[in-house]
């Protein structure tokens, strides 16, 4: 078959979850797949595909970003962080285990890309409002749990603690 311009590899350096990856991909591959189906970091997930559900939402250079509306050759030179990159080991972030404890998940679904989400807004901003956390997570579609348990986990005060004490550093 004849190869077209797209079809060529990218060489691509990035940083994903504190560790260097190198590969070689088709420019048209967006970061969502690249980062499932290239690194087989599968906690991403895709919804919508077009920018509106945000359960593709990843960290780059700490900022909330669409991975379905950026392309994997833009992870060029970058700092990435998903839902895999959150736990220590088998201990989970404490954002996670606040979720755990407010229930505030039931498929899923949504999860990583709420985490993602919220963790950029609580490195800002340890103590937020819950409406301004309202406000943040609207880019966010949950299915499941009617938002409020996720509000709940958000502003959980042993989270803000402990966002607080990485803020000090
Ligand atoms: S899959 Fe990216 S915003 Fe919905
Ligand atoms: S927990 Fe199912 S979509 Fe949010």
């Amino acid at each position: 078959m004849k190869k077209t311009a797209v079809d060529e590899l990218l060489l691509v350096n990035t940083t994903v979850n504190g560790r260097a990856y190198s590969f070689a991909i088709e420019p048209r591959i967006s970061l969502a797949d690249t980062l499932r189906y290239e690194l087989g970091l599968t906690g991403t997930k895709v919804g919508c595909e077009h920018g509106v559900c945000g359960a593709c939402t990843v960290l780059v250079d700490g900022e909330p970003m669409r991975s379905c509306l950026m392309l994997g050759v833009q992870a060029e030179g970058r700092t990435i962080q998903t839902v895999e990159g959150l736990a220590s080991g088998l201990k989970l972030h404490p954002l996670q285990e606040s979720f755990k404890r407010h229930h505030a998940l039931q498929c899923g679904f949504c999860s990583a890309g709420m985490l993602a989400t919220a963790l950029a807004l609580l490195r800002d901003n340890p103590t937020p409002t819950r409406t301004e956390v309202r406000e943040i997570i609207s880019g966010n579609l949950c299915r499941c749990t009617g938002y409020e348990t996720i509000v709940d986990a958000i502003c959980d005060t042993q989270v803000a603690e402990f966002m607080r004490g990485e803020q000090r550093g």
